[in-house]
């Protein structure tokens, strides 16, 4: 059966290309399918559907608790846009850790609803998992730096890489995750000059958040730049909107009309022909009792 409105997406491939020829590669979070419509539109080249959906929508207060079955429904919503901009699918806490036939398995789940790729946090431990869904012919992208999943390890939500020990550490991980297949690397709260250095030794593309201008591309939480986040934010976020702002100029004006009786207003309303509302009207008159 030929699909009605076939998808035209980015070439993996061409994210390499973009490093060679130093183009920044666009990457943002989203978490369902009018903002995924957005991002393509927008003309970003990757969308995260982020495990920082559980901050953002779900009402957790990590991205810990997130569970496989939310991650598939939100990378469902996402790339049932059928966005040009490859649809990445985050491995949840507890997808991934125990196994590689569960990395494998969880990794074939977000395939099944629409993700072109996935990205799973860590290295050590992790680079088999990072192999083993590599050799199910899924694409991995890697995670390092902070990684929220195992902030209390790290001793909460703070930069890595700050020591030469650290930062040696990073690099090294870097380049085992290249080796285990990755395509590309996120690099999260890594000093400026490091991220530099390990963008430097890699072939394959790192995308930044808290990583400096050094990185071979960008990504923001939807949230953080659209301004629906309230409250801090970490240092590295720009607000490009102020979503929150308009969302609530738009219900208090609502709310204002409702009350007012200012909506609905005639061009918002329904007829019916005069003769059939006038029938109508007869036949209820008729039904009243005497
Ligand atoms: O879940 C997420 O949004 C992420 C980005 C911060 C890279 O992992």
């Amino acid at each position: 059966m030929t699909d009605v409105h076939p998808r035209e997406a980015l070439a993996l491939p061409e994210l390499g290309a973009m490093k060679r020829a130093g183009t920044k590669i666009v990457m943002v979070t989203a978490y369902d399918h009018p903002s995924a419509r957005l991002a393509s539109e927008a003309g970003v080249d990757l969308i995260l559907v982020g495990d920082s959906a559980g901050n953002n929508v779900l009402g957790y207060d990590t991205t810990v608790p997130v569970s496989m079955d939310e991650a598939v429904m939100l990378t469902g919503a996402v790339a049932r846009a059928k966005p040009r901009a490859l649809v990445i699918g985050d491995m949840p806490f507890g997808s991934f850790q125990a196994s590689d036939a569960d990395a494998v398995a969880n990794a074939v789940r977000l395939v099944k609803a629409g993700a072109d790729a996935v990205k799973l946090e860590g290295a050590g431990p992790m680079l088999s998992r990072a192999r083993a869904i590599v050799g199910a012919g899924i694409p991995v992208m890697g995670h390092l730096g902070l990684t929220p999943q195992s902030a209390t390890k790290l001793g909460g939500m703070k930069a890595q890489g700050r020591t030469a020990a650290t930062a040696h550490q990073l690099l090294a991980d870097a380049r085992e995750l290249e080796t285990a297949g990755c395509f590309a690397l996120v690099l999260e709260s890594v000093p400026a000059r490091v991220a530099v250095h390990v963008s430097e030794a890699l072939t394959i593309p790192t995308i930044g958040i808290g990583a400096g201008p050094g990185c071979d591309g960008q990504v923001l939480v939807w949230h953080d730049l659209l301004g629906l986040t309230e409250g801090p934010t970490p240092r590295f976020v720009k607000r490009y909107a102020d979503l929150a702002g308009e969302i609530r100029r738009g219900l208090h004006a609502f709310a204002a009309d409702v009350r007012s009786g200012a909506y609905p207003a005639d061009e918002h309303v329904y007829k019916i022909p005069a003769e059939e509302l006038h029938a109508f009207e007869e036949e209820i008159a008729q039904e009243r009792p005497a």
